[in-house]
């Protein structure tokens, strides 16, 4: 009897060690930040930005596909990548003399562009202007873990407009919701290529605030868009004397962008996201804000409509980069040329951008939908200049140019 209960513990016991070894093995697999699939992806990256570099005859110092784990070394990299690749830049446009005037790690003060927008407006591919700048660092968007929600005033501003302040310092000491959300979303950083460069082959660092600031604190040039943020509690940070920022409002067509979220899965359950209604009492105060913003900081703020951005990426761009005092580099020219001009194959996974592209809703929606939009938006629309369509045939026909003028000085 004594024989056969041995028996059986020496059984489970050894069972159970099978199951421990089983799911530590699994573990591991899972926290495998480098799967081989990838890695062979990034060596093949890797030869398509050789190829290019050897054209461009301007061989880059310092490989973008190094995972080397040596923190120290990885920002020695970056500082030597951010001086080459802005050897030739005239920071006198960026109003100072030379580099270090812009880095807060060499006690400088950067640049700050803020982008300032709604979902579905075109912000990704104004972010990707921006960030075609080199020694840009791209924080992209600061709220996504709030959810499918619109900031209209105290007290949940409170706490956004410290997160923005808080993160153009590169300072992302108690950050907790931020990093905890880019656990399980890993854009969140993505965008931030420059950033993940680095952390993608080590995913803790891109949840490791004190890595993120030493590395944010390297950049003379800082970009964020904002879409859950309305412009009127934008003010505040335009009064904060300690950041140098600029702020550009971002706005569409209400039809466009209703177009544009029906695609998204994401709308639905949230009214801040699909109720026309609410899209355009938002536009109302964002025209309200501009104004006054317009009128106290005619340097640093700009208000701009996604369909001129179109129709004029690069000239629209230039203007853009001259206001917020940065080079128009090879770089920048180099996006422009690749991302204009070709028919959009998607939606927020490619930003190409053509002509057509904001006058898409004419060709898609319904006439019913748009009229309803229209009486709706009545007020928004006449504001920032959009003309109605009077009926399905006005909609369509190539007479109707939905774009007017508008002026926020009245
Ligand atoms: C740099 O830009 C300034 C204008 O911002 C211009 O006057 C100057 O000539 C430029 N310098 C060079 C070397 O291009
Ligand atoms: C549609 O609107 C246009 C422009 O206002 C007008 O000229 C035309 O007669 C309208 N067509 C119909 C069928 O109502």
């Amino acid at each position: 009897m004594l024989r056969r209960v041995n028996f059986y513990s020496i059984c489970i016991a050894f069972g159970l060690s099978v199951l421990l070894i089983l799911a530590g093995s699994r573990y591991t697999d899972n926290t495998n930040y480098r799967p081989a699939s990838e890695s062979r992806r990034n060596i093949k990256n890797f030869l398509k930005i050789e190829d290019v570099d050897e054209n461009l005859l301007q061989p880059i110092p310092t490989n973008p596909y190094d995972g080397s784990p040596d923190i120290e070394k990885i920002l020695d990299k970056t500082r030597l990548k951010i001086k080459h690749e802005l050897w030739a830049y005239n920071f006198s446009i960026s109003g100072v003399q030379r580099l270090e005037d812009l880095v807060i790690e060499s006690g400088g003060r950067p640049l700050i562009s803020l982008i300032i927008s709604t979902w579905r407006s075109g912000t990704t591919f104004l972010g990707e202007v921006l960030n075609a700048v080199p020694g840009n660092f791209y924080h992209y968007e600061p709220f996504l873990n709030y959810g499918i929600i619109q900031i209209r005033g105290t007290p949940e501003s409170d706490k956004a407009l410290k997160t923005i302040k808080k993160m153009f310092q590169c300072n992302y000491d108690d950050m907790e919701d931020y990093f905890d959300y880019g656990k399980n979303h890993w854009h969140q950083f993505s965008h931030n290529t420059r950033l993940w460069d680095h952390c993608k082959y080590k995913k803790e660092l891109c949840i490791d605030a004190d890595f993120t600031s030493r590395v944010c604190r390297l950049f003379p040039f800082q970009s964020m868009k904002v879409v859950r943020v309305r412009l009127r509690l934008i003010k505040q940070l335009l009064q904060d004397k300690e950041l140098n920022l600029k702020v550009i409002l971002l706005i569409r067509d209400p039809r466009g962008v209703m177009q544009s979220r029906q695609h998204r899965n994401f709308c639905q359950p949230a009214p801040d996201c699909w109720k026309p209604e609410l899209l355009c009492a938002d536009m109302i105060s964002d025209y309200v804000a501009a104004g006054r913003l317009l009128q106290q900081y005619p340097d640093k703020f700009m208000a701009l409509r996604y369909e001129e951005l179109a129709l004029n990426p690069s000239s629209t761009s230039y203007d853009l980069l001259k206001f917020l005092r940065l080079g128009v580099t090879q770089s920048v020219d180099e996006f422009l040329h690749s991302h204009t001009n070709i028919e959009v194959a998607g939606v927020s996974s490619t930003f190409r951008v053509s002509r057509d592209v904001p006058f898409r809703w004419r060709n898609v929606l319904d006439f019913n939908f748009v009229d309803e939009i229209q009486e709706t938006c009545k007020e928004a629309m006449s504001l920032w200049g959009y003309r109605m369509a009077h009926n399905a045939t006005h909609m369509t026909s190539k007479d109707f140019n939905p774009l007017d003028q508008y002026s926020l000085t009245q």
